[in-house]
């Protein structure tokens, strides 16, 4: 048995994932301590207290500014939202969700998303980026999920360490969010999320270990209790397990108004407060004078403090602020004065349109997609979800910040996680310029006029219906839902898509969601095609076009299993004060292959409109190079007459004796194959790979006996698979 640490393993397991990007002025940790060392010792005890205590909410430039100092020089730090891309600012680009990224299942776009994300940040002046969020998708009604990578650690894991990657390659600190346990928005900052120690590493700090392998700068610590002591004052959670075991040399952040105290946050790990009042607004702080206060009075020890600023001082010299970095043009709170600085460009809107269709999952198709303008006179579409939203979505401004109305389509949730659009080019737009002036489109956007819909779509060789559900941040209600009351769609969306399929024997569904729906009219004869295009922001239409027409060969796969019933799923929103995570490792589609429940659409599923083969898997494990234990071959072929993306998937099953799920994520590679062509794909599993946390000795080890890897398309469609012995 060995007995290791799940981060000093890892940081081989994925080193090198990242790629091409402009990493300037970038410092290893011990060299920005240097750095960070030569300022923070020159700091009067209320600098160094400055440094970890925001100004105060809508007082400053960004959601939260902490107070600079003049001699010695140090920068007012900017922290702005969100895991998209940058909240309350203009001339930016309105990108695809997290949960888009992680349908994609691809590294080298998870990626580059970010690195645009932060390029944008960084052309802001924003010093701090508030994501990317690694909040899993526990019960599928959570109102965030769709701000981070689904229902799986090991893609959470990868979502979050390319995500903190991209936006540090721009001199950008990166915050993980949020920690931890917070898998829901009802009661958030009452509930207390009750988990135990083993769960709590292999699914929720998982995706943390692989962030601190990337070089994380910071983390926000989450509203929720856990052991009924809040997350921003745990010690246990904040310095035994971050900063102790996986050896985080960054700061920790409070969440907005999550700081309850002074000393117990402080000697608990806190490192920094936000926006730094006690409640919103009322322009107190538990730092500032009250920190400087506990440090005279004995409470907190000075070198407590110096640890404090050294970790935000050593944050901002590691991702190389100090030199060239723009000033910020934010003013998040009067947003008429905000200077023009463009930070979008033709280069971000050709790839949120590249990401927005490769992230599309195609769920079903009986061979109608991709259309062919050839024989098309007519097509029609039904459904608001296809128009672009009206600026205030015809409420008033006050109840649509954050995009918490939205009367059009749907490309992003509510909340801190959203961002401005500079345009929404909607998917009526997008499927009308690419058919073409030959082809007449209609159209109707009345949700409830299921009569006038059937009627519009009766004669069309085509009918596109739309429909959508929303979710979003606790703060903001729509319709008594932030997590989603329910699982069905809105707007009458289950009838319009009868009527239409009832009136069109060619209609073709397309749903916006942040996450699962039921589907009660999927057996229906004349449903040819399900299109699940996720959130995929301002270029929605486009994207969405290139797949329909087959510019794109889809390639998305579920980041999250689609049930056929919702009682079906494992998790479900608590209105208790203790949310007990009973499933423990049996997340998402772990509990379906535990209790043997047949999925609708499996986690990982995704159709082509081309076939692909699986052969000749081979499984070796002599030790290779770094810590790989055990390495896997497989050819994958693309056997049908287009050419695309395959996403091969490998899924580890432990010795029995281990306890875990069925199958767990283990690896993924979506491979590019020409028509006819084949490739090897090589899974390397490492110990972090083959790990579980041993609560007895508390550590994790890798368990003896024999394992089985198994290579397929989806979670529930495994082609070929092989043991071997540990
Ligand atoms: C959210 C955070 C966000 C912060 C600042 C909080 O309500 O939970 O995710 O970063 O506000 O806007």
């Amino acid at each position: 048995m060995i007995c290791s640490s799940l981060t000093s393993i890892a940081v081989i397991a994925l080193a090198g994932l990242a790629q091409g990007a402009p990493t300037s002025n970038l410092r290893s940790w011990e060299e920005a301590y240097a750095k960070a060392e030569q300022v923070v010792d020159q700091m009067s005890l209320e600098q160094k207290v400055g440094l970890t205590t925001g100004i105060g909410w809508e007082k400053t430039l960004c959601v939260g500014n902490v107070h600079g100092t003049e001699d010695p020089y140090f920068p007012s730090l900017c922290l702005q939202d969100g895991p998209l891309g940058t909240r309350f600012a203009s001339n930016n680009t309105a990108g695809v969700s997290g949960i888009n990224a992680a349908a994609t299942f691809d590294r080298d776009l998870m990626y580059r998303r970010a690195e645009i994300i932060g390029n944008e940040s960084r052309g802001k002046g924003v010093h701090i980026q508030l994501g990317p969020s690694v909040d899993l998708i526990r019960a599928p009604h959570g109102g965030r999920g769709w701000e981070a990578f689904g229902e799986d650690p090991y893609l959470q894991g990868v979502g979050g360490y390319e995500f903190v990657k991209g936006v540090q390659s721009q001199n950008v600190i990166a915050t993980a969010k949020h920690y931890i346990l917070n898998n829901q928005e009802i009661n958030r900052t009452t509930s207390n999320s009750v988990v135990d120690e083993r769960t709590l590493r292999e699914i929720y700090v998982w995706p943390y270990a692989r962030m601190v392998e990337a070089g994380l700068g910071s983390v926000m610590c989450s509203y929720n209790l856990y052991e009924d002591i809040y997350a921003c004052e745990n010690d246990y959670l904040l310095n035994t397990v971050l900063k102790e075991e996986l050896s985080f040399k960054g700061f920790v952040m409070s969440d907005w108004g999550a700081t309850h105290s002074t000393a117990p946050s402080v000697n608990a790990g806190l490192d920094m407060t936000m926006p730094g009042d006690i409640i919103m607004g009322d322009g107190l702080s538990w730092f500032g004078p009250n920190l400087t206060k506990a440090v005279e009075d004995g409470d907190v020890s000075e070198e407590r403090v110096t640890d404090m600023a050294m970790r935000i001082a050593a944050a901002h010299f590691k991702v190389g602020q100090d030199k060239d970095f723009p000033e910020t043009s934010l003013v998040s709170f009067d947003r008429k004065s905000e200077p023009e600085v463009i930070v979008t460009s033709d280069e971000h809107i050709k790839f949120v349109r590249d990401i927005g269709a490769a992230s599309v999952v195609l769920l079903a198709n009986d061979g109608i997609l991709p259309v062919s303008s050839d024989d098309l006179q007519k097509i029609a579409i039904v459904g608001s979800d296809a128009a672009a939203p009206s600026e205030h979505g015809g409420l008033n401004e006050v109840e649509c910040t954050d995009m918490a109305c939205n009367d059009g389509t749907y490309v992003m949730g509510w909340g801190s996680g959203s961002v401005d659009f500079p345009y929404i080019i909607s998917p009526t737009e997008g499927i009308t310029n690419r058919a073409g002036d030959s082809v007449e489109v209609v159209h109707t956007y009345d949700d409830w006029d299921t009569e006038a819909a059937a009627e519009l779509a009766s004669d069309a060789d085509i009918a596109f219906v739309f429909a959508k559900t929303e979710a979003g941040e606790e703060y903001l209600m729509v319709d008594g839902n932030n997590d989603r009351k329910n699982l069905t769609l809105w707007n009458n969306g289950d009838n319009l898509i009868q009527a239409v399929a009832d009136a069109n024997e060619n209609t073709v569904v397309v749903i916006h969601s942040p996450g699962p729906i039921l589907m009660p009219w999927i057996d229906h004869e004349n449903i040819k095609a399900v299109v699940w295009p996720g959130l995929p922001g301002q270029e929605t239409g486009n994207s969405l076009a290139d797949v329909l027409f087959g510019d794109v060969n889809p390639s998305g796969r579920l980041p999250y299993t689609i049930a056929k019933k919702e009682e079906d799923y494992g998790a479900h929103i608590s209105t208790e004060y203790n949310i007990e995570y009973s499933e423990k490792l049996n997340i998402g589609y772990r509990h379906f292959d535990a209790n043997d429940i047949e999925p609708l659409f499996a986690f990982g599923y995704g159709l082509s409109y081309s076939t692909f083969d699986y052969g000749k898997l081979k499984v070796n494990t002599k030790r290779g190079k770094r810590d790989t234990l055990a390495t896997a071959t497989v050819f994958v072929r693309n056997t049908g007459d287009v050419d695309g993306a395959e996403v091969a998937q490998a899924y580890i099953s432990f010795p029995e004796s281990a306890g875990e799920p069925p199958k767990v994520l283990r690896g993924f590679e979506r491979v590019y194959l020409k028509a006819g062509q084949q490739r090897k794909v090589t899974f390397e599993f490492t110990e972090t790979d083959l790990s579980i946390y041993d609560e007895e000795s508390s550590c994790w080890v890798v368990p003896e006996g024999e394992y089985t890897v198994s290579i397929g398309a989806s979670s529930r469609d495994i082609r070929e698979s092989a043991t071997f012995d540990l």
